[in-house]
């Protein structure tokens, strides 16, 4: 088994996925265990949605995730896990709003972040998708306007010969302080 640090290098935002099928089972459990995320006052304001290769507007959604020529390598995806904002709790939402702080959007960052490393151990590739049409992802999704999709996963397997990148970020001294 991987350990946490070679997990956490090894995924990556997969912009390239073959057309290999992907299990349904496996989709279900990396959302169950997705739903064992921490979340603010233990709200969990989130839903998360299986978009199956079957479903009748699956390429409406991608178009939707495609605006302006972005994201055209999902082109080869089918399997999307599309994470909705829910009503959390009255505890999270008051204590959201006397600290001034959006819990819910940090809540389904963790969850997010879970959904991609569940998905990395079970050898699937995923892109986080935040670049998208809000009206026309609720058309694709059947839903009326007032849903809030917050984001949505692109998830399947890599190609073959899809290379792990090394990761670029900030100067650790810049994002890290220690404070004595
Ligand atoms: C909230 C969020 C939205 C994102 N939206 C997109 C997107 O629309 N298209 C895309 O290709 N990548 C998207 N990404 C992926 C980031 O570009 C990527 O995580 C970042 O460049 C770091 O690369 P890595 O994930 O390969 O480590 C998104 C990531 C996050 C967290």
């Amino acid at each position: 088994m991987l350990s946490f640090k070679d997990m956490v290098l090894h995924r990556q935002s997969t912009r390239s996925f073959s057309d290999k099928e992907v299990e349904l089972e496996k989709l279900q459990r990396i959302c169950e265990i997705a739903s064992l995320s921490p979340s603010s006052c233990n709200s969990q304001p989130w839903k998360m949605h299986i978009v199956r290769p079957t479903y009748k507007k699956v390429a409406d959604l991608r178009k939707a995730c495609q605006v302006v020529g972005l994201n055209p390598f999902l082109d080869n995806v089918s399997n999307f896990i599309v994470v909705e904002q829910t009503f959390g709790n009255m505890k999270s939402k008051s204590g959201g709003f006397f600290s001034n702080n959006d819990m819910n959007s940090i809540d389904l960052g963790i969850l997010a972040a879970h959904i991609c490393l569940a998905a990395e151990e079970e050898g699937l590739g995923t892109c986080m998708i935040g670049a998208f049409r809000k009206k026309i992802v609720n058309k694709a999704m059947d839903f009326n306007v007032f849903r809030k999709i917050r984001l949505v996963v692109a998830i399947g397997y890599p190609t073959d010969d899809y290379e792990i990148r090394k990761k670029t970020r900030k100067n650790i001294g810049d994002t890290i302080d220690v404070i004595k």
